[in-house]
């Protein structure tokens, strides 16, 4: 991905995966395509009141509100850790203000075994949690302070609560940034009509899974189009086949986020079955696939509510 190497497309999405020690018992980690640990923050946060995670048709809610130890805490007991394993880490960071992102990638770049920072512009649960992935001026600026401030390769991670990604995408491109990753949550709710409550602690939370693949597919194959950086798709990866229809769509990899949580071992069967759907196409490597998709012409099309870029 650019100046990214990843030894395979197959990623672990932030947020699903711990820091990766919890999954040794069942994941070969040595395999994986790239590992992103919890979003952290530069100072501890103890998250949203619980529940913080409720299940939906084809997903679930999560509104766990960034909780994290905080950036040093990670340094000193995660990393060392994750760097060990071999596959390329990629440190997913959130800040308040453009100045609390820009001390942390300071902080990262001289880290040993970060590969790459990802953005999270777009956690949906925590105040201004979105802003800087919802407006393109805050969006290009950010990154553009980040890119000064280390030497590393950057992602940015979008939010789909937005009504033109691409335009985001392109913001982010100009401020410098490696790639785009995408799709973050989709703000929903959950309500108990017989208690007259709502099921999540915070009321709204982001919604993650299945449910949401044909909008991440759709936003994929639009940010691919506009922006000319690497993409990584994420939203409802749980099969080789989900992960095809990213990369023909137009991600150059994917993340597997919610389908960590009810089959661990997910990443590894799909590993072991790329080459065969790589083969199905007559593709003998990842990138023979990446944005072939063959769109329907526009006389063909009614019209998108969106534009395609
Ligand atoms: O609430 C959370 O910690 C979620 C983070 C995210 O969606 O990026």
């Amino acid at each position: 991905m650019g100046r990214l190497r990843l030894p395979n497309p197959i990623a672990v999405a932030s947020g699903t995966f711990g820091y990766a020690r919890e999954m040794a018992a069942m994941v070969d980690l040595r395999r994986l395509g790239a590992i992103l640990p919890k979003t952290i923050t530069q100072h501890p946060r103890i998250g949203n009141p619980p529940p913080r995670t409720v299940e939906t048709a084809a997903g679930m809610l999560n509104s766990i509100g960034l909780d994290n130890d905080g950036i040093e805490t990670f340094l000193a007991r995660h990393m060392p850790y994750l760097a060990s394993l071999g596959p390329p880490v990629l440190v997913s960071i959130a800040g308040k203000n453009d100045d609390e992102f820009v001390a942390m990638a300071a902080r990262l770049d001289q880290a040993p075994g970060v590969a790459a920072l990802e953005l999270n512009i777009s956690c949906p649960n925590v105040s201004g949690g979105v802003d800087f992935g919802t407006d393109p001026a805050m969006c290009e600026r950010l990154v553009a302070k980040a890119r000064r401030a280390c030497a590393l390769p950057i992602l940015a991670k979008l939010t789909p609560n937005v009504t033109r990604i691409d335009v985001i995408a392109r913001a982010a491109e100009a401020g410098g940034a490696d790639g785009i990753s995408l799709i973050n949550t989709l703000l929903g709710m959950s309500v108990d009509w017989r208690r007259r409550r709502t099921r999540l602690g915070a009321g709204m939370g982001g919604l993650s899974g299945p449910a949401i693949k044909p909008v991440a597919l759709r936003m994929v194959y639009q940010v691919a189009r506009a922006v000319s950086i690497p993409v990584m798709g994420i939203g409802g990866i749980a099969s080789v086949d989900d992960v095809m229809e990213f990369l023909v769509a137009g991600a150059t990899a994917v993340q597997i986020g919610t389908a960590n949580f009810y089959r661990p071992t997910v990443s590894m069967e799909i590993l072991d079955a790329l080459p065969g759907a790589l083969a199905e196409l007559g593709a003998g490597r990842v990138a023979d696939v990446v944005g072939t998709l063959e769109f329907p012409p526009p006389a063909a099309c009614a019209g998108p509510a969106i534009s395609n870029p």
